[in-house]
């Protein structure tokens, strides 16, 4: 957006009166004075006029590992949510890049910063989500061969970007998803009569979830892009 609009419109200025403040030399952008309106600014430009913030978000990029039985949303009437874990005033703020279903653990990514968490969730940009996945019974070639094919979700009338299969045990495989459709991993082997038992994300595309972070723990983290 524009720098004028925003000042404007903390203003409470018209047009006239908002060209007045530019050229009184009282705009503020990221520690430079502005005086061309015109300046493109995004959400985490930091912005005063005249001393007073008008702008001032800091971006955040939240790493945590969600224990079981907490809710991947911002709020919930009846159980703990993964921005109640994290406590920080500035919680609230953050919105969820990818949800988690209430039984899944593992790694979730929370950020104020959109243009990030879609990089992250956009279906088009292919992002892998790593998995280590239980189910009960066995996992069979028929399974494998069909999930690195692609698969025919009826729900949504599409086919499912090929997965990455990596067999462990009998029952326990590493399973790589391109997408995030709703209970996609129990949606895929519940197909072949198989019930997940344990899941847990152990990574979103190029992002592990570290060794070091005990269930219900969080860490703020850089992301390379
Ligand atoms: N697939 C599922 O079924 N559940 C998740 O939480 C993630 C992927």
């Amino acid at each position: 957006m524009r720098l004028e609009r925003l000042v404007g419109k903390w203003a409470g200025a018209g047009k006239r009166r908002t060209r007045e403040i530019f050229e009184s030399r009282k705009v503020v952008l990221n520690a430079r004075i502005c005086e061309d309106g015109k300046t493109l600014i995004g959400r985490f430009d930091q912005v005063e006029v005249d001393g007073a913030v008008v702008q001032n978000e800091v971006p955040r990029y939240v790493m945590l590992h969600k224990p079981q039985g907490i809710v991947s949303a911002t709020s919930d009437p009846e159980h703990q949510t993964v921005i109640d874990l994290i406590g920080e005033e500035w919680a609230g703020r953050l919105h969820l890049a990818g949800r988690l279903d209430r039984f899944t653990s593992g790694l979730m990514i929370l950020t104020n910063d959109s243009c990030y968490s879609e990089s992250l969730t956009d279906p088009s940009k292919k992002v892998g989500k790593r998995y280590l996945v239980e189910v009960d019974g066995e996992i069979g070639s028929e399974v494998v061969s069909t999930f690195e094919a692609g698969m025919w979700f009826a729900k949504e009338k599409v086919i499912t970007a090929p997965a990455v299969v990596h067999l462990l045990s009998p029952s326990k495989c590493r399973l790589t998803i391109f997408e995030g459709k709703h209970h996609q991993i129990k949606r895929m082997f519940a197909s072949f009569s198989l019930k997940v038992i344990s899941l847990h994300r152990e990574a979103v595309g190029d992002l592990e979830l570290l060794d070091e972070l005990e269930e219900g723990q969080w860490m703020e983290f850089s992301p390379s892009r």
